[in-house]
């Protein structure tokens, strides 16, 4: 077993640090952030993720995780450092890399060992080779300090499972030692390892999400064209799906992919594309598609109703997926400010998201309309001129499409995750409009 120190304690450090010390790492993870590091040496985890905090508290208190904001302690002995730290989005599309920057600097400083230093966040093509170069160039001791590249595949809302169950483990290395130390780090996983050099590994991470995001927004397109010529997406797509070679998942046309990573990936390869002097035109149209896609429910009611203003709106979802209270390009971030400025009184509801949107779009009078939030889907849809769903939440897919029904004033749905069978709810009397499919 190794002395792992995990930098970073977002979604990709803090799962990977719990998961290293479940397989019987030494692990400490390290923040800068000391209330958070109080947070979860009480073990409560910063973010939102099922079965994380179980492992957190198990780990803890078995002794194989720790957490400290004192990196030099963490970092001196340690066998490998993961790097899980963000690589922002900057204005331009190009990842921001200040924060691994610092990392790097703080390890060349600290290490006392020979040591393994992993890059886990997404980063562009050759990063990592300027990582090492850095590190070397400030290295206080003389000890071997090698990087690799291990992007992260994790989904959030399923990441302690997906990283526990992984499909593939990707290491890229420039050396023996670098690839037999990582693959011994793996091992107790017993994943298979496609071990490959690093700037490829680096490139495995973009070109797989981007391909994923293209799927979606092919999808996306497919089912605004199957609206117009009177066919159903989801059929086309079940039919499509029998075809093991493009498969049946990533198919759910909606209303556009968010999060952290698509959006951010999507543009930071573009940008890679362009700064090589090449234009991508598969992954910019992916973008453009998305794009559109967000605002796509909302333009469709706004030609149906005269106007929002003074109406009872109610929204359904607010992150942008379910299983997650993360509302990073989440598409009710686009659509709320437009309803709220056309003078709509919104009542949202969200599991676990209205905290955090709060903090945005804080309760009450808000532009020419007002938000409030509620804790029941009833209470949001009662006497709603109209509603609008954004997130396939497990409590609004088993709401019962009598209910809007029931509780509408007009029961009129704009539904962005085609949760319902058109057929069920036009039985029950609503007024029904979703993604690819005829109303
Ligand atoms: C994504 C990838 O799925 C992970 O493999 C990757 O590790 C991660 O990014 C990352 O780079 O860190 P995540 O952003 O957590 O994970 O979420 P997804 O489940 O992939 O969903 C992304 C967006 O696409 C969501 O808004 C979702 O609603 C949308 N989506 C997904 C669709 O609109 N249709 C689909 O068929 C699937």
């Amino acid at each position: 077993m190794y002395k792992i120190a995990v930098a970073g304690t977002g979604y990709v450090g803090l799962v990977a640090g719990v998961c290293f010390a479940e397989m019987g790492h030494e692990v400490t993870c390290v923040d800068i952030d000391e209330e958070k590091v109080n947070l979860m040496k009480s073990g409560v985890s910063p973010i939102y993720e099922s079965g994380l905090e179980n492992l957190m508290q198990r780990n803890y208190t078995a002794g194989r995780i720790n957490y400290t904001t004192d990196y030099h302690s963490a970092y001196k002995n340690a066998n490998a450092i993961f790097i899980g730290v963000g690589t922002p989005e900057q204005p331009d599309g190009s990842a921001n890399l200040s924060y691994i920057a610092t990392v790097a600097r703080q390890i060349a400083e600290s290490v006392e060992n020979d040591c393994l230093v992993v890059v886990k966040s997404t980063v562009p093509v050759g990063t990592n080779d300027k990582v090492e170069q850095f590190i070397q160039d400030f290295l206080v001791k003389d000890v071997k300090v090698e990087v690799a590249s291990n992007p992260e595949f994790l989904a959030q809302g399923s990441a302690v499972h997906d990283t526990l169950h992984a499909e593939r483990i990707i290491i890229g290395t420039e050396s023996k030692w670098a690839e037999d130390l990582l693959t011994k780090i793996y091992e107790p996983f017993h994943i298979p390892i496609v071990s490959v050099n690093r700037r490829s590994a680096e490139m495995i991470k973009y070109a797989s999400n981007d391909f994923l995001a293209l799927k979606i927004s092919y999808m996306n397109d497919i089912a605004n064209l199957c609206e117009l010529v009177g066919a159903d997406i989801q059929d086309v797509a079940k039919g499509m799906s029998f075809d093991e070679r493009i498969g049946s998942k990533f198919l759910n046309a909606g209303i556009g992919f968010g999060g952290s990573c698509f959006p951010k990936d999507t543009k930071a390869l573009e940008y890679i594309a362009r700064q090589n002097g090449y234009e991508l035109k598969t992954v910019k149209a992916a973008i453009d598609v998305n794009k559109e896609q967000k605002t796509m429910l909302y333009k469709k009611a706004s030609k149906r109703l005269i106007t929002f203003n003074g109406l009872k709106v109610a929204v359904l979802g607010l992150t942008f997926k379910p299983g997650t209270d993360d509302l990073r390009e989440a598409a009710s971030l686009e659509n709320v400010p437009l309803l709220l400025g056309q003078g709509a009184d919104i009542y949202a509801f969200d599991p676990v998201g209205a905290e955090n949107f709060a903090k945005v779009h804080p309760e009450g009078k808000n532009g020419k309309g007002s938000i409030t939030y509620v804790s029941n889907i009833e209470h949001a849809l009662e006497d709603a001129n109209v509603c609008f769903i954004f997130t396939e939440w497990g409590e609004v897919k088993t709401l019962l499409p009598e209910t809007y029904r029931e509780l509408m004033r007009t029961p009129l749905v704009y539904d962005g995750r085609n949760i319902y069978r058109v057929e069920e709810m036009q039985e029950a009397g609503v007024e029904y409009h979703s993604i690819g499919r005829r109303p």
